[in-house]
């Protein structure tokens, strides 16, 4: 089912109108070019501080958000042109997890719905025993209990936990494709570790190609594979983890790097950061922006 499947971005921009910004419009991505295999099963990071652009490629992948040029192809064809079969499977193989799974839980609901809801869309299993069973395994596979997580309320579990569930969601549907936003920046240091585990083991394990969001390079330090580093919508530097860590090319690359904090008191930050996009947002009073699609 994987094999031979690629997501493939080239030269995607995406823009907003943006009344009060000078141009009338504000560029999330101005040019994002990049492939992502399912063969081999691969991680790739994309990172870049805040306003680059990276939730805005994580909706053009997902098919969330037409970009204003270039395409997003999946084998080859236009994710936004694919027939409804066509598009149902790569709505099963393209599996999003963002960064607070709060609002895909609805609160009135027990946790179980979302992973029952998985089994019966994706018709997963014939019998209520089989697709217990399967909700059971997925919930192990990410060291959830299932005794002590089913029948509970959202408000009931804890950020990581939730967090888990919708990584046993994934686990249950073993996509080809992960487009994770950010999903570990709410996470304590303990279960980040522990869910940056998991995606690696989905890697190796499952077969399982991962985009990984973030802005902290320690993350993307851990989790190795090929990084990608987006500075105001542009991809400026990519290759390989450890190559692009230990020398960098791009003077953005380099100010990341500088920009993790030292747990030394005696070693602060001396410079003030600057989010440059800062002056490019419309007044706040201005919120009247729509995508040009
Ligand atoms: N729907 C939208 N309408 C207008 N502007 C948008 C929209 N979505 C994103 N933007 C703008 O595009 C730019 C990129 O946003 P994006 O969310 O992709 O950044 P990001 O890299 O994910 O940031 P963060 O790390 O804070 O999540 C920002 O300036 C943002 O304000
Ligand atoms: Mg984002």
């Amino acid at each position: 089912m994987t094999a031979g499947k690629v997501i493939e971005l080239r030269g995607v921009q995406q823009r907003f109108h943006a009344r009060g910004t000078p141009s009338g419009y504000l560029t999330a991505v101005e040019d994002a070019s990049f492939r992502l295999d399912a063969e081999p099963p691969q991680v790739v990071s994309l990172v870049g501080q805040s306003g680059s652009g990276k939730s805005t490629i994580a909706r053009n992948v997902l098919g969330l958000q037409k970009p204003t040029a270039g395409t997003v192809t999946y084998g080859g064809k236009d994710i936004f042109k694919l027939s409804r079969a066509e598009h149902d499977e790569y709505r099963r193989n393209v599996q999003p997890v963002f960064q607070d799974p709060y609002s895909i839980f609805n609160p009135f609901y027990r946790v179980d719905r979302v992973l029952w809801k998985a089994v019966k869309k994706f018709d997963l299993a014939t019998t209520r025993e089989q697709g217990l069973a399967m909700i059971e395994e997925s919930l192990q596979a990410v060291s959830l209990d299932p005794g002590r997580v089913l029948g509970r309320y959202p408000h009931q579990l804890s950020g990581g936990q939730r967090q888990r569930i919708m990584l046993a969601r994934i686990h249950m549907l073993r996509p080809a494709f992960v487009i994770a936003d950010e999903p570990v920046s709410m996470l304590d240091a303990q279960i980040r570790k522990m869910f940056l585990d998991i995606l690696l083991d989905f890697q190796r394990d499952h077969g399982m190609t991962t985009l990984f969001i973030t802005h902290d390079l320690s993350t993307v330090y851990y989790l190795g594979g090929q990084v990608m580093v987006i500075n105001k919508g542009v991809i400026v530097e990519r290759g390989p983890v450890t190559s692009v860590m230990h020398t960098p090319s791009h003077p953005y690359t380099r100010l990341l790097l500088d920009s993790i904090p030292q747990p030394d008191p005696d070693n602060r930050w001396t410079t003030r950061i600057k989010v440059d996009d800062e002056e490019s947002l419309p007044p706040s009073d201005s919120q009247e922006v729509t995508p040009i699609i």
